[in-house]
């Protein structure tokens, strides 16, 4: 791994400053984050305060793994997060090894060993990251999840290992949006 820009504090603007240097690079990649983590600090109201900075700055850091500086195993989601654990954001870097049902995608790609070192939390946070991420499109456009999965499919192929993955997780990725979609109807504003 080449050296990479650290991230010592752990806030929702250092999040952002941290994936703006990382990612900025990429206009589209940038505004898929930027629509994620829009789309975070919305949905963040249906969490007590330290569970809703906790969604945002993630939200911000859940694809940092793309970041050429950062790959190791060349699976975005446990390169962000073991750049993440090596700086001691440990809560962050679970929550990042596992968005989006991240699981199904280290199985195939022989990774499920590093993926154990990461327990999932199962959480609401957890559930809405998934949520956040899975509804919007790589240039940031919002997308249902059939869509995001044929966008997928266009994108990398019916055989492409990203494709088979989400279409493995699929039962799973359905469940925590399901359980997103609750939380978010029980805290709209009456
Ligand atoms: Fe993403």
């Amino acid at each position: 791994m080449r050296e990479s820009p650290g991230l010592p504090e752990l806030t929702v603007p250092s999040a952002r400053s941290a994936a703006l240097r990382l990612l900025g690079g990429d206009a589209r990649r940038w505004g898929h984050v930027q629509a994620v983590a829009a789309k975070a600090a919305g949905a963040a109201r249906a969490l007590a305060p330290a569970e809703a900075e906790l969604l945002v700055l993630t939200a911000w850091l859940h694809d940092v793994g793309y970041a050429e500086p950062l790959m190791a195993t060349g699976f975005h989601s446990l390169d962000g997060a073991q750049w993440l654990r090596q700086q001691g954001h440990e809560r962050v870097a679970c929550l990042v090894a596992h968005h989006s049902c991240a699981s199904f995608e280290a199985a195939l790609r022989g990774l499920s060993k590093v993926m154990a070192t990461y327990p999932d939390e199962g959480t609401a946070v957890r559930d809405l990251l998934t949520y956040c991420d899975i509804t919007t499109g790589p240039a940031g456009q919002a997308m249902t999840m059939d869509e995001r999965l044929a966008d997928v499919q266009e994108r990398y192929g019916a055989d492409g290992v990203v494709t088979r993955a989400l279409q493995a997780a699929e039962k799973e990725l359905s469940r925590q949006l399901a359980a997103a979609e609750r939380l978010l109807a029980d805290s709209q504003p009456m």
